[in-house]
């Protein structure tokens, strides 16, 4: 289906909920939803969605299942699992375990029924909410609202404060088709949350800079977060901005592509204040 097709290429990439389930008669099962997510901390309430399937519109084990036992723990996947949970996803028959088909280990939850993956380094034991159809053709998503009862969170990724270490995660995100996103240390990156107080806005900067042909929409971004217009500062001091000046000083033109890129270079150090500094040698 086409719409699937372009629908999981653009909307990605999806964290990943590895759901252990059971029915009334005790079978377990276990599978990957990327149609998942957080959407409130208070109540911790996350959603997944297990779809009719679009081939021949039956629906799921994991949805008959939470329909019958409102329960699941959620297991968060890692790199080292993602082989492993993508051979769970094979339509293996209901008595089926997954645990066993894809070598996972069953650990006892300590609130629910169905067990938890002891290799997830973070894992929540939910209660199930609501279960809410979102359409009755193949393809049509099933919202699993489910609430957090607790989380189980292995010391190996925590840092010293006990926080969680993102840099630790080495989370796997699904995108379209096979395609799967490594969150590592190489790829990760910070940006500096706006302030309390608010940013000026692209519109509020002097034209030279908002129309500038070397900033990009980031450095744009950047410069804009400033609550207030900065001020020519004396006293600063910068070799580099002096040579511009000094060298280019008969040719405006020039000493303004000049300084753009500099700033340019000063921004993507995260160097905020020295750039706006260079770009007011110029405004
Ligand atoms: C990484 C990954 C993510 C998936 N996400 C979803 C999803 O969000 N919704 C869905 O219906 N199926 C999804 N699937 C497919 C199901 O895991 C698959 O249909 C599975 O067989 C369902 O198992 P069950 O019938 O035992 O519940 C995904 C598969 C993989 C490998």
């Amino acid at each position: 289906m086409d719409a699937q097709n372009y629908l999981q290429h653009a909307i990605a990439p999806r964290p990943i909920c590895f759901a252990s389930t059971i029915d009334k008669a005790g079978h377990v099962n276990l599978s990957p939803f990327s149609f998942f997510n957080l959407f409130s901390s208070n109540p911790p309430i996350v959603i997944f969605s297990p779809a009719r399937r679009v081939r021949d519109n039956s629906t799921k084990h994991t949805l008959q299942n939470v329909s019958e036992v409102p329960e699941v723990v959620i297991n968060m996947v890692d790199y080292n699992m993602i082989q492993q949970v993508s051979l769970s996803s094979c339509e293996f028959p209901k008595e089926c375990n997954e645990f066993i088909k894809a070598g996972f280990t069953e650990e006892k939850a300590t609130m629910v029924t169905p067990p938890m993956v002891k290799e997830s380094k973070i894992k929540l034991e939910c209660k199930v909410l609501e279960i809410k159809p979102l359409g009755a053709e193949g393809g049509a998503g099933n919202l699993v609202i489910c609430e957090v009862l607790c989380m189980h969170i292995d010391e190996s990724i925590l840092d010293d404060h006990d926080n969680i270490d993102q840099t630790k995660l080495n989370y796997v995100a699904r995108l379209g088709g096979n395609w799967y996103a490594k969150i590592d240390e190489n790829n990760l990156f910070k940006v500096a949350k706006p302030n309390t107080q608010l940013g000026i806005g692209v519109d509020e900067l002097p034209e030279s800079i908002r129309t500038s042909k070397i900033l990009n929409g980031n450095h744009l971004g950047q410069l804009a977060n400033v609550h207030e217009m900065p001020f020519v500062d004396p006293s600063y001091n910068d070799d580099k901005l002096k040579n511009i000046i000094q060298y280019f000083s008969i040719n405006p033109d020039e000493m303004d592509t000049e300084l753009h890129r500099y700033a340019a270079v000063l921004l993507d150090a995260g160097k905020i204040k020295d750039a706006w500094q260079v770009l007011l040698a110029d405004v």
